[in-house]
């Protein structure tokens, strides 16, 4: 009976706390640090749903690091320069490729959706690749919050890109924004910011929680460039479950993805960021991943498709085609 009492008050306090959480949570305002906190007296006096509080503030918390053959390492573009890339190594010549990470995502680490890209990319050619870190609204923040922020990051790349070329007059037809989970929705901000000026916009496992059920104009939506290619890794969980691009790939069946623990049953946090992994290894290694037209796994599966229009995942896709796409995938790089 004791145990039991035990058992049953201890139940009550997880209830509490946990709904206290979800108060927090969706209250969108006691989660901001100190750090992003700078202009104000009281973290209270920060609008949430102020319109122009990211005008002010996003140039000092989102960074944009280039990439080139000539700087492997990375160097942090300076705002004060009128096109930020007057002393840097960009070279005008060579396609621009915007990457762009999600919520807790970063752009240093070995293993991150920036380094993985830029070691693939500069293995094969000459680009210049751009990683933004906009993780000082991602790390200290709910998921709720940051995305509250997504719009304001994105009109930040917007008039970033618009200064780098020229007010879109200097290689904006090699532009590619490739963004991971809410990445892939900033870039379609981005996307629609600049209104028919993005060749081609890639959304790897694009975020689902608050964006699955938003109208185009609050997501990664079809028109947001000419070309938009989708890659599904953990569909129903982290990532989108419908197709939203002109080509949308779901590798192993999209939810899940081999090489995964156990835990990724539950959190699908493997299975969502081998969406970048994937695409990495496509920039090199096409030819790993020819995928088949197919209305469905278990059709690819029961060879249905086996004569159906093919094409690459990732990097190397053609243009041309269209609509769901599916692959036996893997990744060791
Ligand atoms: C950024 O550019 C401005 C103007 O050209 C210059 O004065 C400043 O030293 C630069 N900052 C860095 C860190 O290079
Ligand atoms: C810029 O890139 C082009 C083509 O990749 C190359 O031919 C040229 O030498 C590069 N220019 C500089 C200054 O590195
Ligand atoms: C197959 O691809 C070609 C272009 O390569 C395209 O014209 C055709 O419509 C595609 N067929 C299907 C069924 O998607």
């Amino acid at each position: 009976m004791f145990d039991f009492l035990k058992y049953f008050f201890i139940n009550i306090l997880l209830i509490v706390c946990v709904c206290a959480l979800d108060i927090l949570l969706e209250s969108d305002s006691v989660t901001v640090s100190n750090r992003l906190n700078d202009g104000y007296q009281n973290i209270n006096d920060i609008d949430l749903n102020d319109k122009n509080y990211g005008l002010y503030h996003t140039s000092k918390h989102v960074f944009y690091w280039l990439y080139t053959r000539y700087n492997t390492e990375g160097e942090l573009l300076n705002r004060s320069e009128p096109h930020l890339i007057e002393s840097t190594t960009f070279n005008a010549s060579n396609p621009i490729k915007v990457i762009v990470h999600g919520w807790l995502g970063n752009t240093q680490e070995k293993d991150s959706l920036c380094m993985s890209n830029v070691n693939s990319y500069f293995k094969v050619g000459e680009y210049n690749v751009i990683c933004v870190d906009w993780k000082q609204y991602s790390t200290d923040l709910s998921y709720s919050v940051a995305r509250s922020r997504a719009k304001h990051i994105a009109h930040d790349i917007a008039k970033i890109l618009t200064r780098i070329t020229y007010d879109l007059t200097e290689g904006v037809e090699t532009l590619h924004l490739i963004g991971h989970s809410m990445g892939a929705h900033i870039v379609g901000f981005v996307g629609k910011e600049l209104t028919n000026k993005i060749p081609r916009i890639t959304g790897l496992d694009p975020a689902k929680p608050q964006y699955e059920n938003k109208g185009p104009a609050d997501r990664l939506y079809i028109t947001d460039a000419h070309f938009v290619d989708i890659m599904h890794t953990n569909s129903g969980n982290n990532g989108f479950t419908k197709s939203i691009g002109h080509i949308d790939f779901f590798p192993n069946g999209g939810k899940r993805q081999p090489g995964c623990g156990f835990s990724d049953k539950t959190t699908g946090s493997c299975s969502h960021i081998k969406a970048y992994h994937y695409y990495a290894h496509s920039i090199w290694a096409k030819e790993d991943y020819v995928s088949l037209k197919c209305p469905s796994w278990d059709d690819y599966k029961a060879h249905k498709c086996d004569n159906a229009n093919s094409t690459f995942m990732g990097e190397h896709v053609d243009i041309e085609q269209t609509e769901d796409y599916y692959l036996e995938a893997w990744a060791e790089d």
